[in-house]
């Protein structure tokens, strides 16, 4: 499968793929379809270097329990391997299995302007919510540069939010090269241009914040009684309407064949005796969503139950991302003078 991907340019040479997923626990449908469902499936489709890390320093700006950020880690984790991220062909790690990339924060944060950080439209917005910043959520897109540079990354693949986080790092790694030469590749972000909304069950975005989350585990009746809580209305299956305008129809697509889902659609604009009512519609949901996720919910299970194999996976790949990072960190601390 293809998915549609917008390239904004990445240097010549060997590509090199990365991409930091924050350890929020349990994922939902807008997660996968907007962000795991690429990162799963770039490295199978691609034959370059791919590398994807769980963001645990990038966490501690906001996280304050410790077994509940170390249960996320691993939830994380085990979400990826379960949905059929191949280790063979992708390094996951942890990002602080990597410590070089604090050096390199620093190394950055000596040649990059203040004003770069001052702009930062995430740290804005964090801040207006409420959120009583730290100086690590002030840093946070320097080590979110630093997480990029470290292995030589040209390709980010990121939603919409994290462009300017991107711009920053390519702003950061020139800054760097320009006072010591060219140290640092300048990375590209690689925006998904397929299911960047993927609605929540009440019709707003889907998300953890929203409380209209439809997890991508969820099966039997949790799963029954979440899709019952899609949004829609009271016409009777017999009245004509336009699929377009509902609700329910925007999840079915995510998981329908093209062919299946035209077919309900036309029912549904026909209306007359024996058009699907909702909860016709809501069982095809419930049955599609069930085998979807069928396999991946098997493998979790797998691997919650055998957390050997999880730390084996982990630590191989922090070994892999750990050398590449080595190999820039003494390169970026030779041109400065550090060695
Ligand atoms: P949440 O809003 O649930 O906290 P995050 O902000 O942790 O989600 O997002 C993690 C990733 O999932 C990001 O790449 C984000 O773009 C993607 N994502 C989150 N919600 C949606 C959604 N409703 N539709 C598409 N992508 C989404
Ligand atoms: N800030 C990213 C997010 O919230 C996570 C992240 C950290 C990241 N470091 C990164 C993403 C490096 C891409 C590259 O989703």
């Amino acid at each position: 499968m293809t998915l549609p991907i917008a390239d904004t340019g990445a240097d010549a040479g060997p590509k090199t793929y990365l991409s930091g997923v924050q350890p929020s626990g349990l994922q939902h449908l807008g997660n996968y379809f907007g962000a795991i469902r690429q990162h799963i499936e770039l490295p199978a489709r691609e034959p370059a270097e791919h590398f994807y890390f769980i963001a645990d320093y990038h966490a501690l700006t906001t996280s304050r329990d410790r077994d509940e950020l170390r249960n996320r880690v691993r939830e994380t984790a085990i979400t990826y391997l379960a949905l059929g991220l191949d280790p063979k062909l992708a390094t996951l790690f942890r990002q602080s299995d990597v410590p070089e990339v604090q050096e390199i924060t620093w190394l950055l944060a000596t040649t990059g302007g203040l004003g770069l950080l001052e702009r930062a439209v995430s740290f804005k917005e964090k801040v207006e919510r409420g959120l009583k910043p730290n100086i690590g959520l002030f840093l946070y897109p320097v080590l979110m540069a630093a997480d990029i540079l470290a292995y030589d990354s040209t390709l980010v693949p990121v939603g919409a939010d994290q462009v300017q986080h991107i711009e920053i790092a390519q702003d950061l790694a020139a800054s760097f090269n320009s006072v010591y030469g060219e140290v640092f590749r300048r990375p590209s972000a690689l925006l998904s241009k397929e299911h960047s909304k993927v609605p929540g069950l009440d019709g707003q975005k889907m998300s953890k914040s929203y409380g209209n989350s439809l997890w991508i585990f969820e099966s039997g009746k949790p799963l029954a009684k979440a899709i019952g809580k899609i949004a829609t209305d009271s016409r009777p299956p017999e009245e004509a309407k336009d699929p377009a305008g509902l609700l329910l129809f925007d999840f079915l697509a995510l998981f329908l064949a093209p062919s299946e889902l035209e077919d309900w659609r036309e029912r549904v604009r026909r209306g007359g005796v024996g058009a699907p009512g909702y909860g016709h519609l809501k069982q095809r949901l419930i049955a599609a969503v069930e085998e979807r996720f069928a396999p991946a919910r098997a493998r979790r299970a797998e691997l919650l139950a055998d957390p050997a194999e999880v730390d084996r996976i982990l630590e191989q790949g922090a070994r892999k991302a750990r050398a590449r990072a080595v190999a820039t960190r003494d390169r970026a601390f030779r041109a400065c003078g550090l060695r």
